[in-house]
């Protein structure tokens, strides 16, 4: 068993209607509790490190993680860079053994993101690594670039940005966001942006970044246990599971992760509070993760079975 890229993935994915998960690791815990929920529901899975990820554990740790994992699992697993910024990040990616990577160059003006897409493609094609790219800018915190607002990716200029580039799935921007912070009113997306782009670019992988759903018990569990954590809204679970029956094979979801083993972790501590056994809340977090998974698998995502099928 070894990693795999996420071509085959995405076929199967938008021949089923279902999208993958990719969930963002940082540690052991995270990535044992993902993988743990998924092999419960014979789900591929995308493990995605962002530069953040690379600079806080190291590609050498992650890697091995995940190489571990496929070989207690048996799953596909494609180990993926998430939000990568500039061709030495790719680099250090392929060369450490990831099968996928993103290049981010949503906040380049448009000829700019071409150019620089294309030499990513042209790079990770020749060593077998599938290429994600983006364009239209979310709202909210991507790594460490910022922006306050939307610019709501045009359909025209995607099906131009794919033929140009040979790019393998494409981010689009349709009103998801970075964050625990999505929504001030009621969520909405443009789901007339992603059906003409499906309609456009017919059979072509379409990402959703910015798609936790920000549980609001598990946001209560936090608040319980001493969190202070307001007004966070997410994308609720109805639109993700219409957007992954459409175009989109690949859902991006980090702080739903980041909630759970808060929670998880601020029970422990608020119910025992002579508890310093790292296990024990870690091991909380890790168990509340998989739960996690198992859940977004049923629903938002639509893949459990998808390694029978
Ligand atoms: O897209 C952003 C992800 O949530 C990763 O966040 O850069 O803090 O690891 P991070
Ligand atoms: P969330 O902040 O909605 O979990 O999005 C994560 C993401 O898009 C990582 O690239
Ligand atoms: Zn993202």
């Amino acid at each position: 068993m070894a990693l795999v890229n996420t071509k085959e993935m995405f076929k199967k994915a938008y021949e089923g209607g279902y999208s993958i998960g990719a969930f963002n690791i940082n540690n052991m815990e995270i990535i044992q509790g993902i993988v743990n929920g998924a092999k419960k529901k014979n789900s591929a899975v995308i493990l995605q490190c962002s530069q953040g990820a690379l600079k806080y554990a190291g590609p050498k740790y992650l890697k091995a993680m995940v190489d571990a994992a496929v070989e207690e699992t048996g799953l596909d697993i494609a180990l993926h860079l998430d939000h990568g910024s500039d061709m030495e990040y790719i680099k250090l990616a392929v060369e450490s053994g990831f099968t996928s990577v993103m290049f981010d160059g949503s906040h380049f003006d448009y000829e700019e993101n071409v150019k620089k897409t294309k030499e990513v493609v042209d790079y990770a094609h020749a060593h077998g690594v599938t290429v994600e790219a983006e364009l239209g800018v979310l709202a909210g915190v991507e790594d460490e670039v910022s922006s306050d607002h939307h610019v709501y990716t045009d359909p025209d200029q995607a099906v131009d940005f794919v033929n140009r580039t040979g790019v393998d799935s494409l981010a689009i921007a349709i009103g998801t966001s970075h964050g625990a912070f999505k929504f001030t009113g009621d969520a909405q997306l443009r789901f007339d942006i992603l059906e003409a782009i499906q309609t456009k670019l017919p059979g072509f992988p379409i990402v959703l970044h910015g798609a936790s759903a920000v549980d609001q018990e598990t946001i209560a569990v936090c608040n319980k246990y001493g969190g202070n954590i307001a007004g966070a809204k997410g994308i609720p679970v109805d639109m993700l599971r219409k957007a992954s029956s459409m175009a989109v094979c690949k859902i991006n979801m980090d702080t739903d992760i980041r909630l759970a083993m808060t929670a998880a972790i601020r029970k422990v501590f608020g119910e025992n509070p002579k508890e310093f056994d790292p296990r024990k809340y870690c091991g909380a977090g890790r168990d509340q993760i998989e739960k996690l998974v198992i859940e977004k698998i049923e629903g938002p995502l639509g893949s459990a079975d998808s390694m029978s099928k």
